[in-house]
């Protein structure tokens, strides 16, 4: 089920890693997740200057260089100025990032390729950037900042997204003032839609949740939910839809990955995948690749906007939730029936080893 994927090595710069200047994770759970990959930008959002990004609490600058997006330590070498407040080449010279201090330019792989101040001389290997392997998959650009040695990538699958007859569509990404791990489970979570989203697709006389079972597969888990909650727009034409049995089915990669896959009348699919990019503790980016076969000729900027009403009702929820982190003690929090993915989802991230236990 899961994708591998080929990015371009990385480079390694002769300096030491520059620890993040806040931590707000604790420190054995971060080693855990920095193993993993994550999204960190949109590549439509790679063009011409420098996206600064941050992932699990590290800076990191974002751009093209040589045909390749390079994902590298947002700090200049040199100096320490953050490169996001650089520009992109474009005098016809070595094609990259450049400095606004000093104009040191970096290239593919975070290659230090030009030092204005000494053109002729080389460059020593102390000044390539620390650069960490990028994925392009699902119009998004994945990292992983520890990447297990000589081991190919595996970034969760996406159902539909290659196949003809569906439609790729990517939401704006969006920022979400708390933890990765509640914000996953929001959207694994099948109890809330008749109170949460109302105002978007859901029934407020449908709250009963039937009995469903989540299954462990090999890359996490997954959940055939059955129910009669529609997924049409509330101010939509229902469609004959009337008696129709919704099947939502959730695939869930931990840490902080899921898709959902709701069968609409009439062979209709919708795929959507939820996946959490943890920038701190305390902060997410949650980009939404989606695919379907139906309603393609409804503007994408629709789509955005019908998607970025659910994402709000979703996002003034997960933003209150004390303890911010996801409570992994099965005995923090009380736990409905309805919750059974959520629950298995916690029991997977113990497994990991993860332990989400300090206050952030
Ligand atoms: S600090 Fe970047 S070139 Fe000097
Ligand atoms: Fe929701």
């Amino acid at each position: 089920m899961n994708a591998p994927v080929t990015p371009p090595p990385a480079v390694t710069s002769g300096l030491p890693a520059v620890l993040p200047r806040e931590a707000t994770f604790d420190p054995a759970d971060r080693a855990i997740l920095a193993r993993h990959w994550y999204p960190v930008a949109l590549v439509s959002d790679v063009a011409d200057r420098p996206l600064a990004v941050r992932l699990l609490d590290q800076r990191l600058v974002v751009y093209r260089a040589d045909g390749e997006i390079v994902v590298a330590s947002e700090f200049c070498t040199h100096r320490g100025v953050p490169l996001g407040q650089g520009t992109m080449a474009a005098d016809g010279g070595p094609e990259g990032v450049i400095c606004p201090y000093h104009g040191l330019r970096f290239g593919a792989g975070g290659r230090c390729v030009h030092v204005p101040a000494h053109p002729d001389r080389a460059i020593p290997g102390q000044f390539h950037l620390r650069a960490y392997p990028a994925a392009v998959r699902y119009g998004l650009v994945w990292t992983c900042l520890d990447p297990a040695p000589d081991t190919p990538p595996v970034l969760p699958a996406m159902p539909h997204w290659d196949e003809p007859a569906f439609q790729q569509i990517n939401c704006p990404p969006v920022d979400i003032g708390g933890f990765a791990g509640r914000q996953l489970e929001g959207f694994i979570d099948v109890a809330h839609f008749a109170f949460i989203h109302v105002a978007t697709f859901a029934d407020p006389d449908n709250a009963q949740v039937p009995a469903y079972r989540p299954r462990r597969t090999d890359y996490g888990f997954e959940a055939e939910y059955w129910s009669t909650m529609g997924n049409y727009p509330a101010s939509a034409d229902h469609k004959g839809a009337d008696g129709y049995r919704w099947l939502r089915h959730f695939r869930c990669s931990p840490p902080f990955t899921a898709t959902l896959e709701i069968h609409f009348p009439h062979d209709g699919r919708l795929v959507i995948m939820n996946a959490a990019s943890p920038v701190s503790a305390r902060m997410t980016r949650m980009f939404a690749p989606i695919a379907r076969n139906f309603d393609k000729d409804i503007p994408v900027a629709d789509v955005h906007a019908f998607n970025a009403r659910v994402f709000e009702e979703d996002r003034q929820m997960v933003e209150t939730q004390e303890p911010a982190l996801l409570p992994l003690d099965p005995l923090a929090e009380a736990h409905l029936p309805a919750d059974m993915s959520s629950m298995l989802y916690r029991r997977l991230l113990r497994e990991m080893g993860l332990s989400f236990s300090n206050p952030v």
